[in-house]
């Protein structure tokens, strides 16, 4: 079959309005827009304009109506407490629109924030739901990030209520949030007024009289809430994502062209269609579980898994197949790194041949560069297409991908394949000019941005043109490197800042350095991303220390360790590091980390002509031979 792409690309850029106006009929608004796109504030772009609809209304009301109310919506599925549970569209529904009554009652109302730290229970998507039905914007924090990361994150947002749980679980141990949360609470300036807790068996929290509340005693008494109508502009939630420095930036995401755009992509990127079951394999605390977890296969009227579990040791590297399997997933999607745990675990798929798999469609990719390695083992075991897609938490949807809907184009190894239509992807030099195709430079996206990316950064309108617009005028810095071929394929090699992707996870080295910089015998300090065969990159620390310590390199290498888990989080898997007399610098004083990463990884580099004493480049080489990188 040939692909439609070409014409429908061509279609989405020549008549950008007719192309979303049309994709926005398959959604229910009270009011329809009054412009596609609103470009009166540009470089501010509003799609949707003057419509008013609500998204928790699309998700589930929508189905329950129109015939799907007894189809589930959501499985749970938790090897980690041997738990499946399905909720039906009724279901869902009903639990959505009573925790929406709880949050009422609390006083949250259209325009307020909601916090919700949880682990990957159905709470936790209730609770994002029950917000976009009342027209509050939920803030959802990863569950790996510790008391610093979640302070920030609530100073930030003030929520008026915070969501969480007494416990996550992570293979062979029990995480007590409560001490988190209370940690986080104590050190952010801003508190909430309530606290709904959900007390999990395996660890009950303690609560605090006057602010704490238990999840079930609260929706034992709710009174269920109704849809609240709010304007497509409106915010349905922002997600914070590292930037360059230590603070997080609030990646705002409205509602309508949200709705409209990933709707869409379920049947043009995905090939999914209704009644069928979509797992994203991630976690709601990041983007690929916002958007693909929880909204758009909802939108779509399809059964989402939202898994508690890991592709390998719970218990085995099968569960993603026991979970194909068992629950007949149609279309699977999730990170690169999990692929590789599997393969380490069991490199010939001995545990896939157990399972019945014959529903299994597709599988997509994204997060990090998928290596041909990871895709070909991918592809030859499950003998189904496996699609890289490239994406950001700011975008919320895929800028490139092989739009399998729009009829699978070939595929080349290591490019997630062209621009999702609505995306103009260039990359440029410094100066903003077109590279030659096929040659690196700076990847960014022709503005205005399709529906469903961010409109702006929470409660900082400059910072979002600092941080994505200033540098190239007329055109979103994706911070990604790469380069357009000949055959109009992408091609992401690198961030051109200090984002570092770990199992799938972005992280920024610059707020590492922040938590290092603060120990009291760290003079200098410098993180850089190190190459890993199972999570792609690894952070590794470098210190110089004081004038006149005396302490050993391995106690403050210890204290640094654990001073980064307790400030940002597990997540961060900052295991390493190593104490160096002095940094490579250039004569301005710029720690040369680009170089440094070349030695670590065994690459070939240049000695930069603007270095100050090439000779520390050596020093770096040996400290990096004793911890097991570089090579002779
Ligand atoms: N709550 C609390 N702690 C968490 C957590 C959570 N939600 N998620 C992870 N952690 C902790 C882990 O327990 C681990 O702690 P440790 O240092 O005590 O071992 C640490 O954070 C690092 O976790 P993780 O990155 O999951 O590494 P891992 O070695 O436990 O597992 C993989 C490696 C590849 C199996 C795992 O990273 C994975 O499943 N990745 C899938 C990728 C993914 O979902 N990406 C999301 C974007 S699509
Ligand atoms: P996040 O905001 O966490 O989704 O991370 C986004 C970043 O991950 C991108 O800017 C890329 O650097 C990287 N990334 C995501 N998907 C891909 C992909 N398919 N190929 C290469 N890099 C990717």
């Amino acid at each position: 079959m040939s692909s439609r792409y070409d014409a429908v690309y061509a279609r989405s850029i020549e008549d950008p309005e007719g192309f979303w106006g049309e994709a926005a009929e398959d959604v229910h608004w009270y009011r329809k827009w009054d412009k596609v796109l609103d470009d009166s504030a540009a470089p501010f772009y509003r799609w949707f304009a003057g419509g008013v609809t609500n998204t928790c209304y699309n998700a589930l009301d929508r189905h329950v109506e129109g015939g799907r109310a007894d189809q589930p919506a959501l499985i749970y599925d938790s090897p980690v407490t041997d738990t499946v549970k399905t909720f039906t569209y009724r279901a869902l529904r009903d639990e959505t629109a009573k925790f929406a009554g709880v949050l009422a009652a609390l006083g949250v109302s259209k325009g307020d924030r909601v916090l919700i730290y949880m682990p990957m229970i159905p709470h936790a998507v209730v609770a994002m739901l029950a917000c976009a039905r009342l027209g509050a914007g939920h803030s959802v924090v990863f569950g790996g990030f510790a008391a610093g990361e979640l302070a920030t994150r609530i100073n930030d947002a003030k929520p008026r209520v915070i969501v969480s749980a007494s416990c996550g679980i992570e293979p062979g141990k029990v995480i007590a949030y409560q001490p988190l949360l209370e940690g986080a609470i104590g050190k952010s300036a801003h508190k909430p007024e309530a606290c709904v807790i959900v007390q999990r068996p395996m660890l009950e929290a303690p609560m605090t009289p006057g602010r704490d509340l238990d999840w079930d005693e609260q929706m034992a008494k709710a009174a269920p809430a109704d849809c609240v109508p709010v304007a497509a502009t409106d915010p349905l939630y922002i997600l914070y994502t590292s930037g360059t420095t230590g603070l997080p930036k609030g990646v705002v995401r409205d509602n309508g062209g949200h709705l409209v755009a990933l709707k869409w992509s379920m049947k043009n990127v995905y090939g999914v269609d209704p009644g069928e079951v979509y797992w994203a394999a991630s976690d709601v605390g990041w983007v690929v579980g916002h958007s693909y977890i929880v909204y758009a296969p909802l939108f779509h009227g399809c059964t989402s898994i939202l898994f508690e579990g890991k592709p390998v040791g719970t218990p085995d590297p099968g569960a993603f197949w026991r979970v194909i399997s068992q629950h007949r997933v149609a279309a699977m999607f999730t990170a690169p790194t999990a692929f590789r745990a599997i393969k380490r675990d069991d490199p010939d798929a001995e545990y896939m041949k157990k399972y019945d798999l014959s529903c299994f469609r597709t599988l997509f990719l994204a997060g990090e560069r998928l290596d041909p390695d990871t895709l070909q083992w991918a592809e030859r075991h499950l003998g189904t297409p496996v699609i890289d897609h490239w994406w950001q938490t700011e975008t919320g949807w895929a800028i490139g991908a092989n739009c399998i809907g729009l009829g699978a184009l070939p595929v080349k190894q290591g490019s997630p394949t062209k621009a999702v239509p609505g995306y103009r992807v260039h990359a440029v030099d410094d100066n903003g000019r077109e590279m030659p195709r096929g040659e690196i430079g700076a990847i960014v996206i022709k503005l205005p941005l399709p529906p469903g990316c961010l409109p702006t950064l929470w409660n900082n309108d400059e910072g979002f043109k600092e941080s994505y617009l200033n540098d190239y005028p007329g055109y979103y810095k994706t911070a990604d490197a790469g380069f357009v071929d000949e055959d109009d394929y992408l091609w992401i090699m690198s961030r051109t800042d200090d984002i570092i992707n770990v199992a799938g996870h972005r992280l920024s080295t610059g707020a590492m350095e922040e938590v290092l910089s603060a120990h009291p015998d760290v003079a200098e300090c410098a993180v850089i991303g190190v190459a890993d065969q199972l999570k792609g990159e690894l952070p590794l620390g470098f210190l110089v220390l004081k004038a006149g310590v005396e302490r050993a390199d391995g106690d403050i290498v210890k204290e640094v360790v654990s001073m980064v888990r307790e400030s940002i989080g597990p997540v961060a898997a900052f295991k390493i590091a190593t104490v160096v007399n002095r940094l490579p610098k250039t004569r301005s004083g710029k720690i040369l980390r680009g170089t440094m990463k070349k030695i670590a990884d065994g690459e070939d580099y240049r000695i930069p002509a603007t270095i100050d004493d090439p000779a520390i480049l050596g020093e770096i080489g040996e400290a990096l031979k004793r911890l097991g990188y570089a090579r002779d």
